[in-house]
């Protein structure tokens, strides 16, 4: 049986100075901010697998069915013998591609420790000719992959892409190109428009799932830089900006107070309603997935979405 490999990239304190640095520049901006790749530390991850199985979140649900249905076809287009996968979490949707492809090695690439060595393990165990590489890296760095046979399919999937901001969106679809060889392929999963009512529920569930999520990123700061923020004295808020089609969380400070960085030799003061923004998940069109692809060397050559037209994948697959 094949060993779990697991390679850090992240140096664990390059995470703390990386950290450091987010902080102080997003709690000193107008408007204030926190950037999400802080979200997944062990609780957050578990917070998000509960996410994933909320009536409200359809996405997971859109884009299993999408996988299960249309995997024949993506081992048929690509014929990847290596499976990259940015963002990779819980890696459970990902397993239909793992049956279905001719494969020699999976590369599970996060920043969430827990979730990769989680799932790792498991799959190790289903699967012991499958080699199993997992990277703990942060996917918007250059990354280096393991010397495993091609041709190469690098997935991206759940909507991650949607939690970039475009102009890193850019720049990461670049990098990623420049990963691939000919033969070689992206997978993409995005969430598409749809009515703001569903989009806004699917951020602001009813069990409070994503309020907990959204806030654990406090508790991230709190443990890591010794802060003394209250997730109590927050709001969870989700809002729809139809202009810019993302769906923007923030947390709201209920009443006038200072929180202390230590860390940071920080004291940052909340007005009370001010909010802090933590994370956009943007919202896709075909044309407008097809342009971005395009403008980093990508040709949409699949797109497939589920039945309800409520989330799409596409495969590019370069020449
Ligand atoms: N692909 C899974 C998980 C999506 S949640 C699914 O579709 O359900 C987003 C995942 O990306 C989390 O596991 C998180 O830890 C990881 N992640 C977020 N930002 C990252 C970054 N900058 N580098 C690497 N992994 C990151
Ligand atoms: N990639 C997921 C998405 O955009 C991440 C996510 C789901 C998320 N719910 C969230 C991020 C709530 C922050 C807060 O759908």
């Amino acid at each position: 049986m094949s060993p779990l490999h697991v390679t850090r990239t992240l140096a664990e304190d390059a995470t703390d100075a990386a950290l450091r640095a987010d902080v102080l520049h997003g709690l000193t901006a107008t408007p204030k901010w926190l950037p999400p790749k802080w979200f997944y530390d062990a609780r957050g991850s578990e917070l998000f697998e509960r996410i994933t199985e909320l009536p409200e979140y359809y996405p997971t649900r859109a884009e299993r069915e999408i996988l299960a249905t249309r995997s024949g076809e993506i081992a048929a287009a690509s014929g990847a013998r290596t499976l990259v996968e940015l963002g990779s979490g819980s890696s459970e949707k990902t397993r239909y591609l793992i049956d279905a492809l001719p494969l020699a090695a999976y590369v599970p690439v996060d920043v969430s420790e827990s979730a990769l060595t989680q799932a790792g393990e498991a799959l190790t165990a289903e699967r012991p000719e499958l080699e199993v590489h997992a990277l703990i890296a942060d996917f918007t760095a250059p990354l280096t992959l393991p010397a495993t046979p091609g041709p190469r399919l690098v997935a991206f999937l759940g909507g991650t892409i949607g939690n970039l901001l475009p102009a890193e969106r850019a720049e990461f679809l670049a990098s990623v190109r420049a990963l691939l060889a000919p033969g070689d392929g992206l997978l993409l999963g995005t969430d598409l428009v749809k009515d703001e009512r569903v989009l806004v529920r699917a951020y602001d569930d009813a069990a409070g799932v994503t309020a907990a999520f959204n806030k654990n990123v406090l508790a991230v700061v709190d443990r890591e830089l010794g802060a003394d923020f209250d997730p109590d004295a927050f709001d969870h808020v989700a809002l729809w900006d139809a202009e810019r089609e993302w769906i923007e969380m923030r947390l709201r400070s209920r009443t006038a107070q200072t929180v202390k960085v230590p860390a940071l030799d920080l004291a940052v003061d909340f007005a009370a309603g001010e909010e802090l923004r933590t994370e956009v998940s943007a919202k896709f069109r075909k044309e407008g997935v097809s342009g971005e692809l395009a403008a980093a060397g990508l040709e949409l050559t699949h797109w497939w979405t589920d039945a309800e037209g409520r989330f799409a994948l596409s495969l590019s697959v370069v020449r």
